[in-house]
């Protein structure tokens, strides 16, 4: 079966061949950090305009990087949401055309969903259920139990920003620009962690995550030591980020290590753009003994077609397809309804 992704639902255009919900036969992605950078950020009205200049190249460079005719196609996946509504809907209204010129089925993707699934890109087997899920990404930080495909129960939720939004707003107060995640990781890799220490965090469940207060301790941070002002090669910006990033990782990992005992799980999967943390991949490691853990192939962590297809193959092996009349949900939602703990 082969399936066609397409992924536009921030600041990447991608697509990608996929065969069997597996095997990748292309894979491109075109990022338009470039020309959100000298704005710190995304913004969105551009990220819309880019991907509408950038579509067609890419969605033909992923056809002919996979050595495929269009009529070789088996359907169609894209991202249905959440994200940006105008970025959104340059994929989706992408995907009805070519749904309807190709005549074949088209399948609408959480994003959150596609990263969940890169996890089985180039794998041969399948998920271990109980699985949990550390969704960590640009926009969500999220505990989720899987206890079969497509159930997905929030265990854990940030209660104000995502993790990379923390890094990306770290680096920023830092001034070491902008995506934050990679940037600080690289830095990371040369520094001491012990250098600093960071306020503990504490919310009310145990399961939740917060990352203001440790915001607002790079900022005290930055101005008592003023390492913004520093030069970028000075051991102590280095120092800095890694002690940053070891707290912001642990936070992740600490409270996975305790869902993934009090739900039993078989099998921990890391998704999101901050899954190609250093950090992460390394103490995720850490797992509770007997516990599989898996992470995404390092070039399929951040946004791109391939997770979008793999996660459409397998829904439209349940027989599931979308109609032509759907509309881009910049907040569909992925997870139903909290768990109550095991007693
Ligand atoms: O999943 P993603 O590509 O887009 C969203 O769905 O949000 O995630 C983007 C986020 C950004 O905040 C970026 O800084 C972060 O992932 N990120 C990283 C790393 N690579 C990307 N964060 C930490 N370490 C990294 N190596
Ligand atoms: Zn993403």
């Amino acid at each position: 079966m082969l399936v066609f992704g397409i992924e536009s639902s921030c600041d990447e255009t991608s697509a990608g061949v996929l065969r069997d919900g597996r095997h990748v036969l292309s894979h491109v992605v075109s990022t338009q950090i470039k020309a959100h950078q000298v704005y710190g950020g995304v913004v969105p009205e551009m990220a819309s305009r880019l991907h509408v200049h950038h579509l067609v190249p890419v969605l033909e460079a992923a056809r002919e990087n996979a050595g495929i005719a269009w009529a070789d196609i088996d359907a169609l996946a894209f991202a249905e949401g959440p994200g940006l509504m105008g970025s959104l809907g340059v994929g989706v209204a992408a995907a009805k055309a070519m749904s309807a010129y190709l005549s074949v089925p088209m399948i609408g993707v959480n994003h959150i969903e596609g990263h969940i699934y890169s996890n089985l890109l180039e794998q041969v087997d399948d998920f271990r259920y109980p699985v949990l899920v550390l969704v960590a990404s640009g926009g969500h930080t999220q505990l989720i139990l899987m206890r079969e495909p497509f159930s997905y129960e929030l265990l854990g939720n940030t209660l104000d920003d995502a993790i990379g939004e923390a890094f990306d707003k770290s680096a920023r107060t830092l001034g070491l620009g902008y995506p934050g995640g990679p940037i600080i990781d690289d830095y990371a890799k040369r520094g001491n962690a012990k250098t600093h220490k960071f306020p503990h965090v504490r919310t009310e469940r145990d399961l939740d995550f917060s990352f203001s207060g440790l915001k607002t301790a790079v900022l005290r941070y930055n101005q008592e030591l003023g390492i913004s002002e520093l030069p970028k090669d000075d051991s102590r910006v280095a120092d800095f980020c890694a002690s940053l990033q070891d707290k912001l990782i642990s936070e992740l990992t600490k409270k996975t290590f305790i869902a993934a005992e009090r739900y039993n799980v078989k099998q921990i999967v890391i998704a999101g753009g901050v899954s190609a943390n250093s950090t992460l991949r390394e103490q995720i490691k850490l797992a509770p003994s007997g516990i599989l853990v898996s992470m995404p192939p390092l070039k399929y962590c951040t946004d791109n077609g391939v997770m979008i297809a793999a996660a459409g193959t397998a829904r439209l092996l349940a027989g599931q397809t979308t109609s032509l009349d759907v509309v881009p949900n910049p907040s569909l939602r992925l997870v139903g309804q909290g768990v109550t703990p095991p007693s």
